[in-house]
Order: C-alpha cells, then sequence, then structure tokens
C-alpha cells in the first residue's frame, strides 16, 4: 500500500469582531490590559502551507500585505522553524494567503492568518505541539494571536491573550462596513486618554445577555471605549454607525482599533438593504454571520 505523505494544507483565518472593548488601564510594559469581547465571523483569509525545499515564502493575491518578516504569518513561521526544524525535519514552507480581511481594520487580519500558520505548520509536518505550546507561540507575535487559535467567542483580559470561553451563540445578521481609510492600533492606543472616556461597557451584564442568547441585551451592552479615539477624529465612523442604526441594526459598534464598523440585524431584509445601500459608497461592505468551524482544516491534498 502506498503512504502519501501530506504535501499541502489549507486553512481557514477568519476575522474578529469586538463585541465589547474596555481599557482597564496603561500597563508598566506599554500595553493597555483589556476586558474584551472577541468573536469570530466567517468573513475568511483561506491560507495554504505547502512544504518547500527551504525557506518561508509568502505569495499573496494581494500586494496590500508585506511578504517578508513584517507579515505575522512569516513571523509564526519563522518561530516553529527556528524551534522545531531539526527534530520534525522540517525544510520550508510556501504559504499562500488569499487575502479577504481588509488591513489595519480593527478585524485581526493578520493575527488570524498567523494562528493559521501555527496549526497548519503543526498538522502538516505532525509536529504534535501542544495548545499551550501554540498558545506560547501565538503571544509572542501578537496580542490577538491567541485569541485567533482559540477561536469562538471568548472574553479576553491582560493584553487580550488570557481567555475565558464563552457559549457558542450565532449572530446571524452582521453588516461590516470598512471606511476606505486604515488605522494603526499602536496610534489609537497611544492616543487613548483614559479619563476622557465617559462610558465603558458593563461586561457583566454582555456575559449575562449572551448566556441566555438574549440578543436585545447582547447589542445594548456592546461597546468600546477606543470609538473615544476614533469618533472624534474621524467622524465617518460615527455617521456609519448611525447609519446602521437607521436602518434597522440593534446597535453599532466599531471593531477592535477600528475603523470597522458592525451593525447587529435580526431580519435579514433590513441586513441585506442596509448592506445594498453601503455598497454604493464604501468598497468593503460585507453581510457576515458568526463563523462555524467545519473542521480542522478545509482540505488536505497528498
Ligand atoms: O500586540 P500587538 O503587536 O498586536 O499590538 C500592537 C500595538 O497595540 C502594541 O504595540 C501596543 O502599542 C498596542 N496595544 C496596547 N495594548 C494591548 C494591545 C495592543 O497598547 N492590549
Amino acid at each position: 500500500m502506498a503512504i502519501f505523505m501530506k504535501r499541502s494544507i489549507v486553512i481557514e483565518a477568519p476575522a474578529k469582531v469586538n463585541l465589547t472593548l474596555d481599557v482597564k488601564g496603561k500597563r508598566s510594559d506599554g500595553y493597555h490590559e483589556l476586558e474584551t469581547v472577541m468573536h469570530q465571523v466567517n468573513l475568511l483569509d483561506i491560507i495554504e502551507i505547502a512544504k518547500a525545499a527551504g525557506g518561508i515564502q509568502i505569495k499573496s493575491n494581494s500586494s496590500l500585505i508585506p511578504t517578508n518578516e513584517e507579515n505575522l504569518a512569516y513571523q509564526a513561521a519563522d518561530m516553529i522553524l527556528e524551534k522545531h526544524a531539526r527534530h520534525a525535519h522540517i525544510e520550508g514552507v510556501d504559504i499562500f494567503i488569499e487575502k479577504n480581511i481588509p488591513i489595519a481594520a480593527g478585524l485581526a487580519g493578520g493575527s488570524s492568518d498567523a494562528a493559521a500558520v501555527i496549526q497548519g505548520i503543526n498538522k502538516l509536518y505532525e509536529l504534535g505541539l501542544e495548545e499551550g505550546e501554540m498558545l506560547e507561540l501565538a503571544v509572542a507575535i501578537g496580542s490577538d494571536v491567541a485569541f485567533c487559535l482559540a477561536g469562538g467567542s471568548h472574553l479576553a483580559r491582560g493584553r487580550g491573550e488570557i481567555l475565558s470561553r464563552m457559549p457558542d451563540q450565532f449572530l446571524p445578521f452582521i453588516i461590516l462596513v470598512k471606511p476606505d481609510f486604515q488605522l494603526s492600533t499602536a496610534e489609537v492606543y497611544r492616543e487613548l486618554d483614559l479619563t476622557q472616556v465617559e462610558e465603558s461597557p458593563d461586561n457583566s451584564a454582555f456575559l449575562a445577555a449572551w448566556e441566555d442568547y438574549d440578543i436585545i441585551n447582547i447589542a445594548r451592552n456592546m461597546g468600546n471605549v477606543l470609538e473615544t479615539v476614533c469618533l472624534r477624529k474621524f467622524p465617518e465612523i460615527a455617521a456609519i454607525k448611525a447609519e446602521l442604526r437607521e436602518m434597522g441594526a440593534l446597535n453599532a459598534l466599531m471593531s477592535g482599533s477600528g475603523p470597522s464598523v458592525m451593525g447587529i440585524f435580526t431580519e435579514e431584509e433590513q441586513a441585506s438593504k442596509a448592506r445594498a445601500q453601503f455598497c454604493t459608497r464604501y468598497q468593503e461592505v460585507f453581510l457576515l454571520s458568526s463563523y462555524v468551524k467545519e473542521g480542522y482544516s478545509k482540505g488536505i491534498s497528498p
């Protein structure tokens, strides 16, 4: 019987949205102490990882992302090769990133690609890394990578890497509008003045509503203190939020450090109308749902 060794693997890398984001304070290491609800949605980058003779090569359908060590997916591959190359006989990897998640948009696209690379190389080269080992690599790459690795819905604390799993709940109609500009996470945090924050999300109330799948109170308790920085500087974000609400969203919120805005709908017709309306002015508008993982990976080719 012929034994086929896997040569490549394809993994889905979903975007995340922050349904709440509270900043508890600034830490001595420069990071901010967070309490945030992160939730994966079905806006996917597709990552194909293939065994290669040597080195790390990244290609993408998008010319907007770096293909060198600035790319978080490259960093993930580099760390694994560094740590595990010798005993696992890893030579190199070719990575293709089909980019669908808007970049620098508060959706953790780069972090999700990195998480997919960690999972993918682990599987492809049969490294047998435990969850804890993968988490350690994730945290070294970026604050959101741990969540992207864990997936689903989590309350994240610390830099964003201390995760408490929340029940799986399905949000059927999320309209995501990405304004035609990008925001740097580091800059948004740098400009955050905690004394200017007037309203913080009530995470306990949010979690109670989430537990009960009480969609009205889920929506009511959404909140993001980083809006204090971004709405003042970019009134367009506030305008998108208002328009989403006018169009029937139960609530609308900026995700992460922005500038993407999501609206939570319960009626498909309203959500579709909102998408059509925003599509006339914005290039990146999506009608999404919660991400449901169908299996570990989408496909393995011999
Ligand atoms: O961890 P990551 O590299 O994704 O973070 C990007 C930047 O965002 C950090 O360098 C930091 O300035 C800011 N940040 C923060 N507090 C966090 C997460 C990120 O201040 N919890």
